[in-house]
């Protein structure tokens, strides 16, 4: 089905200049770019966006990585875009990601692991919700 799922550059990745290299992949998988902005996330909005981690050990972490530096946050729209993507961005530990994905290639270690990836539809609305207004979302017409 067409699907539209949110995507993160994390602030590991934007560090290490591979915006480009990972937009390439999104967009050579045949997934469009239909809606981006770059943001330093405060603590309010990291810890908004990732409330239903909240209980979970590595929550403080998590916050405090993902407002250390600028991330990129982008709607990806294409043929079963939620699972498309996670192939692409490959396991969330990367020492667990196959060959050539997203974070076998450009991440370290399961907390800073260069992307992320809605887990399905459902938390894809909510979390594109989160970030972005229904103006700000640009479906292609050619
Ligand atoms: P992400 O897809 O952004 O969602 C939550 C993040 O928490 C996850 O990627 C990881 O970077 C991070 N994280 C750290 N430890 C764990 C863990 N044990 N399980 C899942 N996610 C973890």
């Amino acid at each position: 089905a067409l699907e539209r799922t949110l995507s993160i550059i994390k602030p590991d990745a934007v560090a290490k200049n591979l915006i480009g290299a990972i937009y390439n992949r999104f967009e050579s998988a045949g997934l469009r770019i239909v809606a981006a902005k770059m943001m330093h996330l405060s603590k309010e909005q990291a810890e908004g966006f990732y409330a239903e981690h909240k209980e979970r050990p590595f929550f403080g972490a998590l916050v405090e990585f993902m407002t250390s530096g600028p991330i990129v946050v982008q709607v990806l729209e294409g043929e079963d875009a939620v699972r498309k993507n996670r192939d692409i961005m490959g396991a969330t530990n990367p020492a667990e990601a196959l060959a050539g994905t997203l974070r076998a290639d450009y991440a370290e270690t399961i907390d800073e692991n260069a992307v992320h990836g809605s887990d399905a539809v459902e938390s894809a609305a909510r979390e594109i919700a989160y970030f972005f207004s229904d103006e700000e979302i640009c479906p292609r017409t050619r």
